[in-house]
């Protein structure tokens, strides 16, 4: 079946009792045991919830993968597949340099000190990342595309260079979401997601999901779960379940919004520069055609002084000045402020991550509403 069709179909009659249409939530910490019970039946909600179950199938069939597991963010999601590659003393993990803030506070104060070794690459420069992998590493992790600069890696070369150095290749797939790319397909061995962004799809919700293409690493990701706890609740996995029915018809009008956007953006006097994979002169723009159904609807740009940012952030009023992305409502973001804050300010400067840059979430809003906002925001 189409994506389309799953995601609207996500959970139906997943109750083998009633065979209610939505799936029930299961809001229960435990399950009666008889003697006797068989081996893999419901026994403590941390280990298995059936409404948590229902949401990772969900997911293990959308991203064609042998296991998912759904995680109470989108950061314990990671912290979960960073732990089963066994993270010890000197070991490399090689991650796109200007990922989610988050991941880079994760991976240098928490797991940095433990001995893991974090090295951040431009992960759109394959032969750079090759160089890096020859040298040995357990991981590869590649945000796609990046955020907030929006740079495409190219995903196949990058399984195959993973392969031949025996790392795990992880990518971090939240701005497209499997509708419109399904990274397993393209050689990845995990797909992670902040399913607080478009999966979940409406502000409602913080949550993560980790999809493995084996069942090896999938054993190793589920251990972890159950040893760890950082489950998603079941209330939360039918809110998520839910988001995702409506996941295509989503995309598809958000990435429409935001390609008129950019375009208005970049023709734009008081825009220097509009960073959007969907316009055919950006650098990622063959890419992602190649490898994706589009081109997601999140877009940066830089204005042409400091000091239009504030303008621009006190003068909105269809966009929300708020951190996070992907819902129905569109957001904007001060990336050197709010998201990346935790980077240090030279590796902001040199990212081009500086105190001009504004990054857009394009929600479901009419685009002339959108784009008359940014009209008399920008002045
Ligand atoms: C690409 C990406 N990955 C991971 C995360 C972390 O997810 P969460 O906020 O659900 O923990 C985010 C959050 O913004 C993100 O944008």
């Amino acid at each position: 079946m189409e994506l389309a069709t799953l995601l609207a179909q996500a959970g139906l009659i997943s109750d083998p009792v009633t065979r209610a249409i939505s799936t029930p939530i299961y809001q229960t910490a435990t399950f009666n045991h008889p003697l006797g019970a068989p081996p893999g039946s419901y026994a403590y909600s941390r280990s298995a919830n059936p409404t948590r179950s229902v949401l990772e199938q969900v997911m293990a069939t959308l991203d064609g993968g042998a296991t998912a597991a759904a995680f109470a963010s989108g950061l314990a999601a990671i912290d979960a597949v960073v732990r089963l590659l066994g993270p010890s003393q000197g070991k490399r993990i090689i991650v796109t340099e200007d990922p989610y803030g988050g991941t880079i506070r994760l991976l240098d104060t928490y797991f940095r000190p433990h001995g893991l070794e974090p090295v951040y690459v431009d992960t759109a420069d394959t032969q750079a990342v090759e160089r890096e992998l020859a040298a040995g590493a357990i991981a590869l992790l590649v945000e796609i595309p990046s955020n907030p600069l929006l740079r495409v890696a190219d995903i196949d070369r990058l399984a195959i260079a993973c392969k031949e150095s025996g790392s795990v290749f992880i990518v971090d797939n939240t701005f497209l979401t499997p509708y419109l790319f399904r990274p397993l397909a393209h050689g990845a061995d995990i797909a992670v997601y902040s399913a607080t962004k478009y999966l979940g799809g409406h502000n409602d919700l913080v949550a993560g999901v980790a999809v493995c293409r084996n069942k090896e690493l999938g054993d190793r990701l589920r251990l972890v779960q159950n040893a760890v706890g950082a489950v998603l609740g079941p209330m939360d996995s039918w809110l998520l379940l839910r988001g995702m029915k409506t996941l295509a018809v989503r995309l598809e009008r958000q990435q429409e919004n935001a390609l008129y956007l950019a375009n208005y953006l970049a023709s734009h006097p008081q825009v220097q520069q509009v960073l959007f994979p969907g316009l055919p002169d950006s650098p990622g723009y063959a890419r992602l055609k190649n490898l994706a159904a589009g081109f997601g609807a999140m877009l940066s740009f830089y204005v042409k002084s400091p000091d239009q940012v504030e303008k621009v952030l006190s003068r909105v009023k269809v966009f929300s000045y708020a951190e996070s992305l992907g819902g129905v409502e569109s957001l904007i973001t001060f990336p050197a402020r709010q998201t990346h804050a935790d980077l240090a300010p030279e590796i902001r400067e040199r990212l081009g991550i500086n105190d001009r840059l504004l990054r857009l979430s394009i929600g479901l809003e009419d685009r002339e509403d959108l784009r008359r906002d940014l009209e008399q925001a920008l002045g």
